[in-house]
């Protein structure tokens, strides 16, 4: 069994239908912090950008989840928030910082981009697929070892 597969086994998956199922997604995102003890700031992008991405599939596709997972092997938490909605087909325009939102800030997508250390969109008429990851490595350079 290769290890992607076991971290598979080991996905939480919240199932989002409303901006009730929010405060879940949030919840999942913080315990899945403190399971790799990152607080603060740290924690705070991931809470942040997992709100930002859950509340456009309540939104905007209405229905969806969102899937958390650690990534032992890359020291991740890897963030997928997925949809069967309609889609985003200014996406160029949003990710360039051209798009103006009628409703939010407008900075949900363009935010996670920022804060997350991993950020992959695709979208097509068939749904949406955001794929988020943030380094929980406490590593420093300067305690690296080399050998
Ligand atoms: N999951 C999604 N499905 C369909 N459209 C989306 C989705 N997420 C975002 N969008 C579209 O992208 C636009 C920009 O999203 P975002 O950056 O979060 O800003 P805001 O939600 O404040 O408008 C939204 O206004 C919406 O039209
Ligand atoms: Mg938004």
């Amino acid at each position: 069994m290769t290890l992607a597969a076991t971290t598979d086994e080991d996905e939480l998956v919240v199932a989002i239908a409303s901006e009730s199922d929010l405060n879940h997604a949030r919840m999942v995102a913080r315990e899945t912090c403190k399971l790799v003890a990152i607080r603060g700031y740290q924690a705070q992008k991931v809470v942040t950008t997992v709100s930002e991405l859950a509340r456009n599939i309540a939104r905007y596709a209405k229905t969806g989840r969102v899937r958390f997972r650690v990534d032992t092997s890359d020291e991740m938490i890897v963030v997928i928030a997925e949809d069967n909605g309609p889609g985003i087909s200014n996406l160029d325009e949003i990710l360039a910082g051209q798009y103006r939102s009628r409703t939010g800030l407008g900075r949900g997508l363009l935010g996670s981009r920022d804060l997350a250390d991993v950020f992959d969109i695709q979208t097509s008429p068939a749904g949406t697929i955001v794929k988020i990851a943030f380094s929980y490595s406490q590593r420093k350079p300067w305690t690296t070892s080399t050998t």
